[in-house]
């Protein structure tokens, strides 16, 4: 067995796994044109996105635990993770979805599970309907923003060893930053626009 296509296999498997940004902001846009529902329906959409957090941790874990093992086991010193500069990008990169992830479920979720606790019945009152919503479209841009950032780490893994040509990438970027923000914007009912 060849160790290092093993771990790269499972190194591609977590990027995919990684696409919660994507779908959290289809199933937000959808909730909106839901419109006005009853309780249980805002209850389970919080639910899916709170324990949607918790996932993404363990993958981005799995991202860098392999990423580290992928160096290793091509025969390369840890410290071509400071001196290959496409693989510092992914490192910082991987560092700012983390802090923007522990933002979102350490910072900003409780502040809306403490509003949804206090609702009595089956609907939401508007004045608790209200108070949430700064704190969903926060959570809502930031997705974007990670949305973009996952996009780029792609990108970057393509071109660890060997870099595309600085055009195609910029134009790639541009298009990633375009795609995030349709899917910030619309549920994309046609997947890409
Ligand atoms: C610090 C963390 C990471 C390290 C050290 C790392 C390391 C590596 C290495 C060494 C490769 C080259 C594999 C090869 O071509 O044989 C690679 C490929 C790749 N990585 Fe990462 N990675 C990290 C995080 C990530 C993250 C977070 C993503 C995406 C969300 C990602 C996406 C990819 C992709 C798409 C490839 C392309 C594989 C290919 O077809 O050649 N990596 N990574």
């Amino acid at each position: 067995m060849n160790a290092y296509q093993a771990v790269k296999f499972l190194h591609i498997l977590t990027v995919v796994f990684m696409a919660a940004p994507l779908y959290n902001l289809i199933v937000v846009n959808e909730r909106l044109r839901f419109g006005k529902a009853p309780f249980a329906v805002d209850r389970y959409f919080e639910n899916l996105i709170k324990t949607n957090a918790v996932r993404c941790f363990i993958f981005q874990i799995t991202a860098f635990v392999t990423g580290i093992l992928l160096i290793l086991l091509g025969g390369q010193s840890l410290s071509m993770l400071f001196t290959n500069s496409v693989l510092l990008a992914k490192f910082l990169l991987l560092l700012v979805l983390s802090v923007l992830l522990s933002y979102v479920h350490f910072g900003l979720q409780p502040h809306i599970e403490a509003l949804l606790s206090q609702v009595q019945g089956s609907e939401i009152p508007p004045e608790i309907a209200q108070q949430v919503l700064p704190w969903r479209a926060r959570r809502k841009k930031l997705a974007g923003f990670c949305l973009f950032f996952v996009i780029t780490l792609v990108l970057l893994g393509l071109q660890v060893f060997v870099r595309f040509d600085p055009l195609t990438t910029a134009l790639l970027l541009a298009l990633a930053a375009l795609f995030s923000w349709r899917v910030y914007k619309t549920p994309i009912p046609y997947g890409w626009v």
